[in-house]
């Protein structure tokens, strides 16, 4: 048996860079290594990459320090820069459909085909004297790729696979919980500056949406409405006071902005709903950096109506506690769900 490579799931964030790396045997996985690297909010904006050089030597930092000799990676894009679209063709084989998915993405895709990099995946039959089949198209702008491919080789290292921050959140959930029979579950990643979002039928995606509003909004509209930095903001939020402010005087901003996200999410599970032959949702799973936002999860269970509950992507792994300690692990869990999903992957994984 050939021993399976190493890879770091690799979390390119606009606000953070995380690594894990993780060991498989058998079944059971094993967290060797994790980090987080903040980076400033002007380094990655709207998942493009301004500042290649800081992004680089940021990886590079990150995984010195935690002594990360990995080479091989899985990242992830996610935002305008990426488009995964369910779409119905004639049955036929996943050869022929190689061949034929440029021309069916062309039916399907605002941009230029020779623009985007394609990727597919069949999914499950639904009706078997149906004469098509679901296939769900990933299209990836060549010129966002290229970026993030290289500043990862920049930084010294390989990709080896390239994903989206959706199925990396799938990846991980998927590790973790088994879905009940015909039950829906939304998972909402929210991070800085984009929500990613993935409707899982059955344990299987159903509906994918990344939206551009995220935890920089409540940052901005406190900035806007006290008068603060960018950094007194973001303690703010996280519920320091901050010179002349106490975390009460944020409430109502806080208020409204766990109003404007939920709004979003709420408008995109009507549309899935409109889409979907009225399948509804039927709880929650938050994640992303901003499900640790005081009050974010019960404002979203009572605005929607469904349990919502925060993802804990270590669930599953093995990790020694006398390497990392348990509160910091829970401390940081939800933010580092994409990472996990990303290094759950296997080089094979990525269909090229
Ligand atoms: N303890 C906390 N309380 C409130 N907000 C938090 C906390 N920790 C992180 N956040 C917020 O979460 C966001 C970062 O989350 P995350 O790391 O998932 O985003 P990212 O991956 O860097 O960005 P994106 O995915 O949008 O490119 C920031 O807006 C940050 O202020
Ligand atoms: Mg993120």
């Amino acid at each position: 048996m050939t021993r399976q490579k190493d890879l770091v799931g690799l979390d390119l964030g606009t606000s953070s860079v995380k690594a894990v790396h993780l060991q498989r045997s058998r079944n059971t996985y094993t967290l060797v290594e994790l980090g987080i690297a903040p980076i400033h909010p002007e380094t990655i904006v709207d998942g493009v990459i301004m500042d290649a050089a800081t992004v680089s030597a940021t990886i590079r930092q990150l995984l010195d320090e935690h002594n990360i000799g990995v080479k091989e990676v899985a990242f992830s894009v996610s935002g305008n820069s990426v488009i995964c679209k369910k779409i119905k063709v004639p049955k036929m084989k996943k050869a022929e459909l190689r061949e034929g998915i440029a021309w069916e993405a062309g039916q399907h895709i605002p941009y230029s085909i020779e623009d985007v990099n394609l990727d597919f995946e069949i999914l499950r039959e639904t009706d078997p004297s149906d004469r098509e089949m679901d296939v769900l198209l990933v299209a990836v702008k060549k010129d966002a790729l290229n970026a993030y491919l290289a500043v990862i080789s920049a930084a010294g290292l390989r990709a080896v696979v390239a994903d989206v921050n959706a199925f990396a959140i799938e990846n991980a959930f998927a590790m973790s919980r088994k879905a009940q029979l015909d039950e829906v579950v939304a998972l909402v990643n929210i991070g800085a500056a984009v929500t990613n979002m993935n409707i899982l039928h059955d344990g299987i995606s159903d509906f994918t949406r990344d939206n551009s509003l995220g935890g920089n909004r409540y940052t901005e509209s406190l900035q806007k409405s006290l008068g603060l930095s960018f950094e007194q903001a973001e303690a703010l939020k996280r519920g320091e006071p901050v010179e002349g402010h106490s975390v009460a005087d944020a409430m109502p901003v806080i208020e409204m902005t766990n109003g404007e996200l939920t709004g979003a999410i709420r408008n995109s599970f009507i549309f899935y709903h409109s889409t979907s032959r009225s399948k509804t949702v039927h709880r929650v799973v938050l994640s992303g950096g901003c499900a640790l936002l005081p009050g974010l999860a019960p404002y979203l269970s009572r605005a929607l109506g469904l349990p919502v509950e925060i993802a804990n992507p270590f669930q599953c792994i093995v990790a020694d506690p006398k390497k990392f300690d348990s509160q910091y692990l829970a401390s940081i869990a939800p933010q580092m769900t994409v990472a996990v999903g990303l290094a759950l992957r296997e080089p094979e994984d990525d269909a090229g």
